[in-house]
Formats: structure tokens, C-alpha cells, sequence
């Protein structure tokens, strides 16, 4: 058996909030099944009961917290969620699809909030266990844009602001720069169906669909 059937592999996707993250994601998922591939979607933070819980004091907290707080906070769902959940899909040959991955610690608690994104990337070996996905998508759109798809509830990152959305955006721009053969760009602001073609087109040239 070869490795690529053997195993699974590991697909994030990454962008602002409101960029059309949750809706790829699942689009991937059933299009996977299609092909007879069996994937499972996971979303960060959160993805099992105590990520989950996590979760809650993170996008929830009333008190003012800071900003290491939330990054450590984030890393430690992270590791949770990875040992769990996303590391025995993948020994199972599962596909793993999941909603935000490591690179969301380096462009919100990095770009967002200003924390250092060295610091992050080293923190985020450890809680990923130097796990790496396969390919992740992340979906562009002007943060203008993405701030009108949003629904009225917000949490309370997502309340941060255009300026904070902006810094996050530019962070994401950077990450691909960096490694673009990992970081795939899609342009978000076309139709949902053609975002998807885009993604579906390097899932074909990456994994030889
Ligand atoms: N390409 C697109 N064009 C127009 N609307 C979109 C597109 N992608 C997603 N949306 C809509 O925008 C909103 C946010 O999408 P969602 O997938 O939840 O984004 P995210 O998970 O990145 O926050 C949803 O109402 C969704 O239906
Ligand atoms: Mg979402």
C-alpha cells in the first residue's frame, strides 16, 4: 500500500472572519466523500470537550484578558484537539479538513495583536506536536468584505475591529509569502463556486486526485 493511501492528510483553511472558511470546508468535506475519500471536518478552537471548554473562555470571557493569556490559551486547544482528534484520524488514514489551524495563533495573537510572531511559531511547534498540514487554503478577501458577510453575532475577537481585521490579514499575506508552496492563496471574492473550483484544482495537483 502506498503512503498516500495508507495515511491521511491534513487540509486547513485560514482567513478573517467572514472570508467563507466554514462553507470551503464543508464543500471539501462532501466532495472528498464523493471520491470515496473519508474526511472530518474540525474546528479551531474547540473540536473536543475540553477544547470546547476552552473555546468558550476564550470567545466568551467577560473579564479583559491578556494577550499572551488568549495565545497560550489558543495553542493549548490546539494541542488538545491535535493529540485527540486530528493525529489518530490521520494513523487511521482519515483526511482531516480542518476550520483554522497554527497559522490563525500567528496572524490574530501575532499580526492582531502585535505579540511576537518567533515566539508563536515556536510555541505552536510544541502544541501541534510539529504537525504540519499537507496544503492550507487561505482564502483572501478585502477585510471590508468579509466584515459584510459576518453575521450580527460577533465574539469578542471578532468584535476587534477593521484595523485589528486588517493587521490579521496582512499577517496571512506574509505567511504566504514566506511558504507559498504550502499556503495556497484563493481569491475569496468570487462566487462560493468558484472558490471552491480553486480549491478543488490544487487539491487535484497536490495530492493527484
Ligand atoms: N464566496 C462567497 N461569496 C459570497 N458569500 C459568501 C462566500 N463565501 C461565504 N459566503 C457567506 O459569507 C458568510 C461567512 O462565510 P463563512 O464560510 O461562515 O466564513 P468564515 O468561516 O470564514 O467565517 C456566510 O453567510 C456565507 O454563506
Ligand atoms: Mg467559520
Amino acid at each position: 500500500m502506498t503512503e498516500s493511501t495508507s495515511s491521511g492528510k491534513f487540509i486547513t483553511f485560514e482567513g478573517v472572519d467572514g472570508c467563507g472558511k466554514s462553507t470551503q470546508a464543508e464543500k471539501l468535506v462532501e466532495k472528498l466523500f464523493e471520491i470515496d475519500i473519508s474526511a472530518v471536518t474540525v474546528r479551531e478552537p474547540g473540536g473536543d470537550p475540553i477544547s470546547e471548554s476552552i473555546r468558550k473562555l476564550l470567545l466568551h470571557a467577560e473579564e479583559s484578558m491578556s494577550d499572551r493569556a488568549e495565545a497560550l490559551l489558543m495553542i493549548s486547544s490546539r494541542a488538545q484537539l491535535t493529540d485527540k482528534v486530528i493525529l489518530p484520524h490521520i494513523i487511521n488514514g482519515k483526511w482531516v479538513v480542518a476550520d483554522r489551524y497554527a497559522d490563525s495563533t500567528l496572524a490574530y495573537q501575532g499580526g492582531g495583536r502585535g505579540l511576537s510572531v518567533n515566539a508563536l511559531d515556536e510555541i505552536n511547534n510544541f502544541g501541534t506536536y510539529t504537525l504540519k498540514p499537507d496544503i492550507t487554503f487561505f482564502i483572501d478577501v478585502p477585510i471590508e468584505k468579509a466584515d459584510e458577510r459576518m453575521s450580527v453575532s460577533r465574539d469578542r475577537i471578532e468584535k476587534e475591529g477593521l484595523n485589528f481585521q486588517q493587521r490579521v490579514r496582512d499577517q496571512y499575506l506574509t505567511i504566504h509569502a514566506k511558504d507559498p508552496d504550502r499556503v495556497v492563496l484563493i481569491n475569496g471574492e468570487q462566487s462560493i463556486d468558484k472558490v471552491f473550483e480553486d480549491v478543488w484544482s490544487a487539491m487535484k495537483e497536490k495530492f493527484s486526485l
